[in-house]
C-alpha cells in the first residue's frame, strides 16, 4: 500500500499524456507479442465481449475484434484514448480508470490488462474492478514484464543509473515495478480479488530497436518512471548512463538492429 496513490496516478497521468505515438513506435511492437497469449488465456471467441483495461493505443481490444468479439477500450489517458480511436478503426474506447471502471457489474464475458497493473497506485483496487465487470464464470488475464534480471532491456538501465547515476531519485511513490514479476505474487492478488483457478505462464518476447541509443531514447522518451528516474539524473551523469547503456548492447547487436529477450508472464484466473 502507498501513502500518496493520488500523486502517483498524476504522475503516471501526465506523463501517459506526452507518450501514445514515442509508446506506439518504441513499445507496441513488444507489447503486441503478449496479446494472443492473454486472449487464449481469456478464451476469447466469436461473439464474446471483452474488455482491454489500460488499453493505450488499442492493440488488444483490436485483435479481439478481429476475433469477432464485442470490445471496449478503456484507458485514464485523453490522449491514449484518441491515438487507439485513430489506429484502431471501428473499435469503442473510452477514458476510464483501471481502479474505477466506467462499466456496470457483470457486463463482459472476458477482460485483460497487458502491461497495465505495473503503472497503477492501487492495483489491489483494479484487481476488483475486473472481477467486478466480469459475468459469472467469465475469465481476466494481465501482462506483466519478467523480473530485470531477464528483461535485459530493463536490466540494462537499472544496471547503468546503479553504476552512474542516482537509483534513489524523488518520484511520487508507487508501488514497486516488478511486484507481479513473481507469478506466486500473481496468484495471492488473483486469489484476493476473488479469482479462482489462477495461472501463470511464461512468454518469451524479443524487442527490436535501432542499434546505438535506441534503448536509451525509447526510455528516455517513451516510458514514465523510467524516465522519470533518467530525467532526474545531472546531465553529465546521463551522458554516463546513455554511454553504458550503449556498450552493454553490444552482444545483443545485429547489424544497425539490437534483440533484447523481454520476457512477460500472463496471469489469469475465473471470476467463480
Ligand atoms: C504500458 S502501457 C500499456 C498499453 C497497452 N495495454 C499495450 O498493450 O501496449 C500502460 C497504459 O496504462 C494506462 N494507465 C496507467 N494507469 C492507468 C489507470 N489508472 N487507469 C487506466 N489506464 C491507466 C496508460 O495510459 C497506458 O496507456
Amino acid at each position: 500500500m502507498i501513502l500518496e496513490p493520488e500523486k502517483f496516478r498524476s504522475f503516471e497521468l501526465a506523463g501517459w499524456q506526452e507518450i501514445p505515438a514515442g509508446y506506439h513506435d518504441a513499445f507496441g511492437p513488444l507489447t503486441a507479442q503478449a496479446i494472443e497469449p492473454l486472449l487464449d488465456a481469456v478464451r476469447l471467441k466469436k461473439g464474446m465481449s471483452f474488455l482491454d483495461i489500460a488499453s493505450g493505443p488499442g492493440y488488444v481490444a483490436a485483435a479481439a475484434a478481429k476475433r469477432g468479439a464485442t470490445v471496449l477500450g478503456v484507458d485514464f489517458s485523453a490522449a491514449m484514448v484518441a491515438h487507439a480511436l485513430q489506429l484502431q478503426r471501428g473499435v469503442e474506447f473510452r477514458e476510464g480508470d483501471a481502479e474505477a471502471l466506467p462499466c456496470g457489474n457483470g457486463l463482459f464475458d472476458a477482460a485483460a490488462m497487458n502491461f497495465g497493473i505495473l503503472h497503477l497506485g492501487q492495483p489491489e483496487k483494479a484487481l476488483l474492478e475486473a472481477h467486478r465487470v466480469l459475468r459469472a464464470g467469465g475469465r481476466f488475464a494481465f501482462s506483466v514484464w519478467a523480473k530485470p534480471e531477464e528483461t535485459i532491456g530493463f536490466g540494462i538501465v537499472l544496471r547503468a543509473v546503479e553504476l552512474h547515476g542516482e537509483p534513489r531519485v524523488e518520484l511520487p511513490e508507487g508501488p514497486p515495478f516488478f511486484r507481479y514479476s513473481d507469478p506466486e505474487e500473481c496468484k495471492r492478488g488473483l486469489i484476493v480479488a476473488g479469482f479462482d483457478s489462477p495461472s501463470v505462464t511464461k512468454v518469451h518476447q524479443v524487442w527490436r530497436l535501432p542499434a546505438g541509443d535506441g534503448l536509451f531514447n525509447a526510455m528516455n522518451e517513451s516510458t514514465v518512471r523510467t524516465a522519470g528516474l533518467l530525467r532526474a539524473q545531472k546531465p553529465s551523469v546521463l551522458a554516463k548512463i546513455r554511454d553504458e547503456m550503449r556498450n552493454a548492447l553490444g552482444k545483443y547487436t545485429k547489424g544497425d538492429v539490437v534483440e533484447l529477450p523481454m520476457p512477460a508472464w500472463v496471469a489469469s484466473g475465473v471470476k467463480a
